[in-house]
């Protein structure tokens, strides 16, 4: 980052199983708190999860 030298992980966040309930199926039906659900499946990437660390030399 710029002349900062840094540590980066990335690793995708997949749905599970207790996810569905709000980003499953069917795509667009209400869920429990009134949201759109998504229509994903378990083992589907939802998300990022990025964390980065400044190291020295
Ligand atoms: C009780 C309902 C509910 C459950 C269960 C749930 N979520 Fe969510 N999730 C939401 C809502 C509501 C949002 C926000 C949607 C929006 O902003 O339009 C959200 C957003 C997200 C986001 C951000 C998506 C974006 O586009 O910004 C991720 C990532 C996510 N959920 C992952 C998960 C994962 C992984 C699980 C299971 C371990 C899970 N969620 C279970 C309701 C739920």
């Amino acid at each position: 980052m710029g002349k900062q030298a840094v540590y980066r992980h990335m690793e995708p966040i997949r749905l599970i199983p207790p996810c569905l309930g709000c980003h499953g199926q069917p795509k667009g039906a209400p869920d429990m708190l009134g949201y759109e659900k998504d229509g994903l499946e378990a083992g589907d990437v939802i998300g990022l999860m990025s964390v980065t660390i400044a190291v020295s030399d």
